[in-house]
């Protein structure tokens, strides 16, 4: 009896002997496709394959796709567990063919693989077509030689496929199984048709058409193939068994449960141990692709998955968490085929555990508030809709889950008082919003959340995506299209760009649809929403329309390395200056990184050289950067550093990164950096490349800042110094290691060379030297000595004046120097004196005269500054003038 993963090889192993291309699954939240939830077909990452908007270089494809179908419109949760084929999670097994053959060939396949590789027995196989295809009708005629009877038209859209109401679709046939007359129901097309005896085992789709938002459909340019068989049913049928969950997969997660709680899969226990087992695998796959429990979109519908099979695990008696106990049976059974199972292991069991824990704090209230509530009502009545709601807000009990509590006793739950309950809630908000004083054109941004809910972000596993734009605002107001030129913000319902915060800058990139390209500018979030700031450069943008989004991929990698590297300095400051060190501000751009940290004096040199090598050694040491979803206070258990006086929700991410076997943080204890951060980061700290410091600075008091580039910014930094280094070595004429050495002696060369000169000028200006000096002037009775010296400073003056005071012995001495631009102004009166002329007046007349104001001392000595020394022998007559003469 083969296993499912046996069936698996044998599908793919039989496609790839025929010449396709064997394509990984995709994840199960779709990158291409903003209309769905999840991925809930194979087709759906070849989707623009068929349409022709996409090549890749093969034309055959065969894929075992992960398929989730909760929420939305193919909802099977509140069937899970209580049917034989429902699932929340299955794998869809295909084979596609883009513009290469078509039906014949698709046929002819599906019933060779059937027939001769699976061995199924011919004659229990019948088939459906489209009513009007009697193309294929003759090809399984002649191909499988099925009679006519085996041959079923049907005209209803059971037989033509689309993905939803847009999109690539055409007819299709479809395989059913007859499980023979000893099972109750009717053929396809007949009113017993949902009975158990005619099971579909295989869709094949003629993908011809495309389909249109306005209702009309145009034919395709090539025609392509589209198959889909789920690996669960193939499995039960080649198993010889009639219910999925009796596979040996299947078996083996209900035994774990089993294991796990009652010890016993066939007792009374048996459908809880089934939706455990059916929800396992939807959650951790689901986790293992990025989606996370929360209170909106994705993340919501896997929170009701969890609760629904936790609330099941709870039925069993079991008292702690049961679902991450189950997570190696699943890696052990499908981690070969799933690699990302086996590498997010570690992720989907905390994960899981966190959300029983604290699940199973309220599940008790919750079920007793609802047992004393129904106790109250008369019997079979629905459960009034403000107490689904009370379960809902207060204890976090989905509406299914209440509802799939009620079913077992019977009951339902009034649901447009559960509407109306919600909608209140809603209204409440809203004008408890209004009154915060928010920017004046927020409301718009939070009209546009009321519609459509919140933004779901898909940045932190892709950089390209496709969304449905939502809104579109110019002015502060929605308008439905914007054209060439224009300046709008664009809300889409999910995006790839990362939005303003946490110090992180927005991303910018691109937005192209159908009829326009737009550059984004900016992305900003308000209210949840995010806003994408664009540029209208071509064409026009039309409200209602899917547009593909690319984020500026080499500014968003320079972004992920300045912000890891953030935190690594964050770290590394904690560890040279103390734990008082705190986080008080960052920026995370592309072309810098900034952090403001609570400290109260200048970092040395050496304090900042120490920090700068740490941070490099962990960026070499290239560990893993690793993220979690944990509640508040298990991440500050784990030592995580969280922003002071920041209000975290119920659930946060942590980011961490860095071994450091002395840490003690951590789950190992070796954590390096473990942070409560929504940012985005780097994969491995090598990513980094390289942590250069650029500045230290005060930002207020008592908090320091540290400027910082990383990676090519940080090379090119140093680069340049290299290379300004090397100029000035040139110019030295020295080694660049012997610059400093050189400048030093040229200083002090300098230094002695301005002594001498100074002393020269002295020597001079007394008369020294070769010419002899200046003589002394009788006026009005008095010594007058005066003179100009070029090249002679302020600063030089007043010596000189005392030397030349001395060689007087009585009289009255006037010096003008002019250095560097500026002229300068000093005089001197000997003792004998300065009871009836002053140095001071000297001073001021002079100065006067040379164009300037002031000047002031003492009677024996003064100084003032001047501009213009030309005029230096009308001052001298002034100080004559001055003296009395
Ligand atoms: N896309 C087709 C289906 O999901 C094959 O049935």
């Amino acid at each position: 009896m083969p296993t499912l993963n046996e069936i698996r090889s044998t599908f793919l192993d039989f496609f790839r002997r025929n010449d396709h291309e064997i394509v990984p699954s995709s994840p199960l939240v779709p990158r291409n496709d903003p209309t769905l939830m999840f991925t809930n077909s194979g087709m759906v990452q070849f989707k623009n394959l068929f349409t022709g908007v996409e090549h890749r270089d093969y034309t055959r494809a065969s894929t075992s796709q992960k398929c989730v179908r909760a929420g939305g419109k193919h909802n099977d949760l509140d069937n899970v567990g209580y049917t034989a084929r429902h699932h929340t999670f299955f794998e869809m097994l295909g084979n596609f063919s883009f513009g290469d053959y078509f039906k014949e060939q698709a046929i002819c396949y599906a019933w060779d693989l059937l027939t001769k590789d699976f061995g199924i027995d011919k004659s229990k196989l019948l088939v459906t077509v489209y009513h009007t295809d009697e193309e294929a009708a003759e090809i399984w005629k002649k191909y499988a030689g099925l009679p006519e009877d085996r041959i079923i038209r049907i005209a209803t859209d059971d037989n033509f496929w689309s993905m939803g109401a847009t999109g690539p679709c055409g007819p299709c046939t479809e395989i059913f199984y007859d499980h023979g007359p000893d099972i109750w129901g009717g053929p396809p097309g007949s009113p017993e048709e949902d009975g158990d005896r005619f099971i579909e085992i295989w869709n094949l789709v003629f993908m011809q058409n495309e389909r249109f938002e306005d209702g009309t459909q145009r034919d395709l340019d090539m025609q392509s193939i589209d198959t889909g068989m789920g690996l669960e049913r193939i499995g039960a049928l080649l198993q010889g068994k009639h219910d999925n969950y009796d596979t040996d997969l299947m078996r083996s997660l209900i035994e774990a449960s089993a294991n796990a709680t009652d010890g016993s899969p066939d007792g009374p226990g048996n459908v809880h141990h089934r939706v455990i087992a059916d929800h396992l695998r939807s959650t951790s796959f689901l986790i293992a692709d990025g989606v996370m429990p929360s209170n909106e979109g994705r993340g919501y519908v896997l929170r009701r998955i969890m609760r629904r099979a936790m609330r099941h695990a709870h039925l069993l008696g079991a008292q702690d968490p049961v679902m991450h106990r189950l997570v190696p049976s699943l890696v052990s059974q499908m981690g070969q085929a799933f690699p990302e199972l086996g590498r997010a292991q570690a992720l989907i069991t905390e994960t899981l555990e966190l959300e029983e824990t604290r699940f199973k704090q309220t599940l008790d209230r919750g079920l007793r508030l609802l047992n004393d509530e129904l106790e109250k009502l008369p019997e079979g009545s629905p459960l009034p809709g403000a107490s689904a709601f009370k379960l809902y807000d207060t204890y976090g009990f989905p509406l299914d889950l209440t509802q799939d509590a009620l079913r077992e006793r019977g009951r339902e739950v009034d649901l447009p008082g559960f509407d109306a309950a919600m909608a209140e809630q809603k209204a409440k908000a809203r004008a408890a919003w209004s009154g915060s004083g928010e920017a004046a054109d927020s409301t718009v941004w939070f009209d546009i959340a009321e519609t459509h809910g919140t933004t779901d972000f898909l940045g932190y596993d892709t950089e390209v995506a496709e969304g449905q734009i939502l809104a579109l605002v110019r002015g502060g107001a929605q308008v439905d299209r914007a054209a060439e030129g224009e300046t709008v913000q664009i809300v889409l319902n999910q995006t790839p760009f990362y939005a303003e915060s946490g110090g992180q800058v927005g991303d910018s990139g691109w937005l192209r649809t159908e009829t326009a390209v737009a550059k984004i500018t900016d992305t900003k979030k308000v209210a949840g929403v995010f806003i994408h700031f664009a540029e209208i450069e071509g064409g026009e943008i039309v409200k209602g329309t899917p547009a593909q989004l690319e984020v500026d991929h080499g500014r968003r990698s320079a972004i992920r390395a300045n912000h890891s590297a953030t935190h690594l300095l964050h770290e590394a400051l904690r560890h040279a200056l103390g734990d008082h060190v705190a986080q008080r501000g960052s920026l995370n751009a592309p072309d810098r990184l900034r952090f403001d940290f609570s400290h109260a004096k200048a970092l040395t040199g050496e304090e900042v050289a120490q920090v700068e090598a740490d941070v490099n050694a962990y960026i070499r040491q290239n560990a893993p950067v690793e993220t979690r979803i944990m509640a508040p206070d298990d991440a500050r258990e784990l030592g995580a550093q969280a922003l002071f006086g920041e209000k975290y929700g119920d659930e946060v991410r942590v980011v961490s990164m860095g071994i450091d076997p002395a840490s003690g943080k951590g789950m190992d204890g070796k954590t390096y950096s473990i942070e409560l951060c929504g940012g985005t980061h780097v994969r491995q700290t090598g990513d980094i490349g390289l942590f250069v410091a650029i500045g230290e600075s005060a930002s207020s008091s008592g908090v320091r800042r540290i400027e910082a580039l990383t990676g090519e910014a940080a090379r090119k930094h140093l680069s340049l110094k290299e290379r300004q280094l090397a100029e000035v070595a040139q110019e030295l004429k020295a080694q660049p290691a012997d610059v400093l050495d050189r400048l030093r002696a040229l200083l002090d060369e300098r230094r002695a060379l301005s002594n001498e000169v100074a002393q020269l000028r002295r020597e001079l200006a007394m008369g020294g030297g070769a010419t002899s000096g200046p003589e002394a002037k009788d006026v009005g009775g008095i010594k007058f000595l005066a003179q100009v010296l070029p090249g002679v400073s302020g600063k030089e003056l007043p010596p000189l004046i005392d030397e030349m005071k001395a060689k007087l012995g009585s009289g009255a001495v006037l010096l003008i120097g002019e250095a560097d631009g500026k002229v300068a102004v000093a005089a001197g009166v000997t003792k004998d004196l300065t009871d009836a002329h002053s140095a001071v007046d000297l001073v001021k007349a002079v100065v006067a005269e040379l164009g300037g104001k002031g000047g002031g001392g003492r009677p024996d000595m003064a100084q003032g500054g001047a501009k213009d020394a030309s005029n230096a022998d009308a001052a001298i007559a002034a100080a004559e003038r001055v003296l009395g003469g």
